[in-house]
């Protein structure tokens, strides 16, 4: 159930209007249900309950303190990509001993940072990175636990710039060569083989593409297996899509039934073949545990009649919300007050200096200035991608519970964006 719906003509977040939050609290403004947050979680936790199982929520789509409290409150484990991210989660109260840490160029400082908090696993994408990681544990006199992510080439049909598993990929370890970089890194003296790893795309709709992944997966673990190279736990990465609502999109597959088919395989290969032995599986789900937990509210400043076409101009621009800008990605926006007036077809706008500064175009719509929209599903990717581009001040942050609004960030001043800065003599 959405915990975005419209009463008495006007859209709440759970019992709040949105048009009571900009008012008190101006635009743009990111709006998250904690409501939409604990369910999104629960389908994950719900379908792991009785298993040996972790999910590690990839904050990458949403880093807010906030957010990652409440999910670690949930038991949410960690997946990260940097050292400004750990450091997100220990100021979030997050356990380090469940963080995996993903990413292709972790530096020396990243590596030292989590082997001294104990990461629960460092997910491998290169021998020079293994070589790199054997060396800085050693003289941490540590031992590393870690996973090669290996690309197991498939296709996961989504957009280009999203898909992370095919040959011509940046990330991972091929195929073919895993069961030698797996032979590398079991001679290392730091090292720890404990896993293995995959991530093949976002957005997924259909999770056939990450079942044929896990089956490559499984290959390895046995073949592995044959050599004595045994392994204790299989992380799946995230992927699983949200319904962003575009016309004749499919919905995505829902979590509780793609769990339920990863762990149907993973029983039946335990039980033919792997001897019962006991294999730990994680999920890196980002977006589909927040991107349909928020809105992104923001205000018509001007109607603008074009030549070719006409424009409706917000005060939420591509650097609060890149997505449309960077992936051409379809976002679904409505007003916030429902009205019966006539709508006309517009590109809704930011006043950024840029033609790729819009944030859905050919959209039919009943507005005026001063009116108030939302972008739906902007819960993921938003604001961990916002810049200060055009020294604009990142959006604030607020979430609702039930009746009560908590802001979580508040919108940042022009002179913090400068505060770092010196002239020269
Ligand atoms: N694990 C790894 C190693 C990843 O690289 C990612 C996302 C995830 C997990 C989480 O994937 P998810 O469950 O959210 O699909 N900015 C883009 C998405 C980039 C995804 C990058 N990796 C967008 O706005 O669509």
């Amino acid at each position: 159930m959405s915990q975005f719906s419209y009463q008495d003509g006007v859209l709440h977040a759970e019992g709040v209007s949105l048009a009571a939050i900009a008012a008190e609290h101006g635009t743009p403004t990111y709006v998250y249900s904690k409501a939409a947050l604990l369910g999104n979680f629960a389908s994950y936790a719900d379908a792991c309950r009785g298993r040996d199982a972790l999910v590690c929520y990839a904050m990458k789509a949403n880093s807010n303190l906030a957010i990652l409290d409440l999910l670690a409150r949930q038991g949410a484990g960690f997946d990260i990509v940097s050292g400004g991210e750990l450091q997100r989660v220990l100021a979030a109260g997050g356990d380090p001993r469940k963080v995996i840490f993903s990413g292709v160029g972790k530096s020396v400082d990243e590596m030292r940072l989590a082997l001294s908090h104990d990461i629960l696993c460092f997910n491998v994408e290169s021998i020079p990175e293994l070589h790199r990681l054997n060396d800085v544990a050693g003289a941490m006199g540590k031992t590393a636990r870690i996973s090669l992510r290996v690309n197991p080439n498939v296709d996961p049909k989504t957009h280009p710039y999203i898909a992370t598993g095919l040959k011509a990929s940046k990330f991972g370890v091929a195929f073919d060569d895993a069961l030698d970089t797996y032979r590398a890194a079991a001679a290392l003296p730091h090292i720890d083989v404990a896993g293995i790893d995959c991530h093949i795309g976002s957005q997924l709709l259909d999770d056939q593409p990450l079942l044929e992944a896990l089956d490559r997966l499984i290959e390895l673990i046995d073949r592995l297996g044959d050599e004595g190279i045994t392994l204790h736990h299989l992380d799946m990465g995230g992927g699983i899509g949200i319904d962003y609502r575009e016309a004749g999109e499919a919905a995505p597959v829902p979590v509780g039934d793609y769990l339920g088919r990863v762990f149907a395989r993973i029983d039946a290969w335990r039980a033919e073949r792997y001897a019962g032995r006991p294999i730990k599986v994680i999920f890196e789900p980002g977006r589909s545990i927040v991107g349909d937990t928020g809105v992104l509210l923001t205000r018509v400043e001007f109607i603008k009649h074009g030549e070719e076409k006409n424009f409706c101009i917000v005060d939420a621009a591509m650097n609060d919300m890149a997505r449309p800008a960077l992936y051409q990605a379809w976002m679904d926006m409505q007003p916030v007050a429902q009205t019966a007036a006539e709508s006309k077809t517009y590109d809704i706008v930011g006043p950024i200096c840029e033609s790729g500064d819009w944030l859905a175009r050919d959209r039919d719509l009943a507005v005026e200035a001063g009116d108030l929209l939302v972008m739906h599903s902007a819960g993921a990717y938003g604001m961990t991608m916002a810049s200060n581009y055009n020294t604009r001040g990142r959006a604030a942050e607020i979430i609702v519970d039930g009746a009560t609004t908590h802001v979580i960030r508040r919108r940042e001043t022009p002179a913090e964006l400068y505060a770092l800065e010196s002239l020269i003599n």
